[in-house]
């Protein structure tokens, strides 16, 4: 996407790559640009095909997140969306804002950290997901397929936190990576639960991923309720990730 710090009163432009062997419909190609913190229905656009790609231009008036979405129509691609933070000059967020939607080939680097808007839509996004798979696994006969589906904006948006600027003890960024990657370790392990169609071992590992994982981050990172997460007795030990019994058996 560019330009990498869009700016009011300066075309933004967004360009899409289809995934790689898929060949979605024409009428696949339209977005959504939904304003949504303005009154009225959200805008829809269709993307224009130049050479390989599709693109599409705004022209911000005012500093507002216009959020993009892709329908799921597109055939074997996730619903993809990010919100690009539109600044009003040199405030501008750096790195426009991408979250989730991986194999759709947006036009951005991975480095760097995310704009806030994205960060937080990563953030809400993760939480409806959660609740969905949580829903999916306590259901009687459990729904494995709805929980690999709602697994995978999860998984997607697990992968920016490493990227997240921190409003609550940014000085202990390390340790939140680490928890970060505990937590990616904790949902790979869900994510073979779900597909070797374990349920016990399903709903035992989101529970225990919403506590180790969602819970003992955020009672630090997210409310700031504690400083030493060791010093909370229930936080303090959480159980080992699941091993992966396959990778292990390929490494003898
Ligand atoms: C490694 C740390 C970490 C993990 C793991 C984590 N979160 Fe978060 N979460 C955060 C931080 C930090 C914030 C605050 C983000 C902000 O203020 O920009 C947050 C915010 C949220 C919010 C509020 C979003 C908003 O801004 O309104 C929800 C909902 C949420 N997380 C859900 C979850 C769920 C569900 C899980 C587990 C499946 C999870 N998170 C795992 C760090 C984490």
């Amino acid at each position: 996407m560019t330009p990498r710090d869009p700016v009011v009163g300066a075309p933004v432009r967004f360009v899409v790559r289809p995934p790689e062997g898929a060949a979605p419909p024409a009428e696949a190609w339209t977005w959504t640009l939904d304003r949504s913190r303005e009154p009225g229905p959200p805008e829809r656009r269709v993307l224009h095909a130049v050479g390989g790609v599709r693109a599409f231009q705004v022209l911000p008036e005012r500093p507002i997140p216009i959020r993009v979405g892709i329908p799921s129509g597109l055939q074997g691609a996730p619903v993809a969306w990010f919100t690009v933070p539109v600044g009003s000059g040199g405030n501008a967020a750096p790195g426009a804002g991408i979250g989730g939607g991986s194999g759709t080939g947006h036009e951005h680097g991975d480095a760097g950290t995310l704009p806030m808007a994205a960060q937080h839509e990563a953030m809400v996004r993760t939480g409806e997901a959660w609740a969905d798979l949580g829903a999916a696994l306590a259901a009687e006969p459990v729904d494995l397929s709805r929980a690999a589906d709602a697994l995978r904006p999860v998984s997607e948006t697990a992968r920016l936190l490493p990227r997240f600027s921190l409003h609550k003890h940014e000085e202990a960024l390390e340790e939140f990576r680490g928890l970060a990657s505990d937590y990616e370790r904790r949902l790979a392990a869900l994510g073979r639960a779900v597909r070797s169609r374990d349920a016990g071992a399903a709903r035992a590992g989101w529970r225990e991923t919403d506590a180790w994982a969602c819970l003992r981050c955020h009672v630090k990172f997210r409310f700031g309720v504690v400083k030493d997460l060791s010093r909370f007795p229930d936080l303090a030990d959480p159980p080992p990730v699941p091993r992966d019994a396959a990778k292990e058996a390929g490494r003898k």
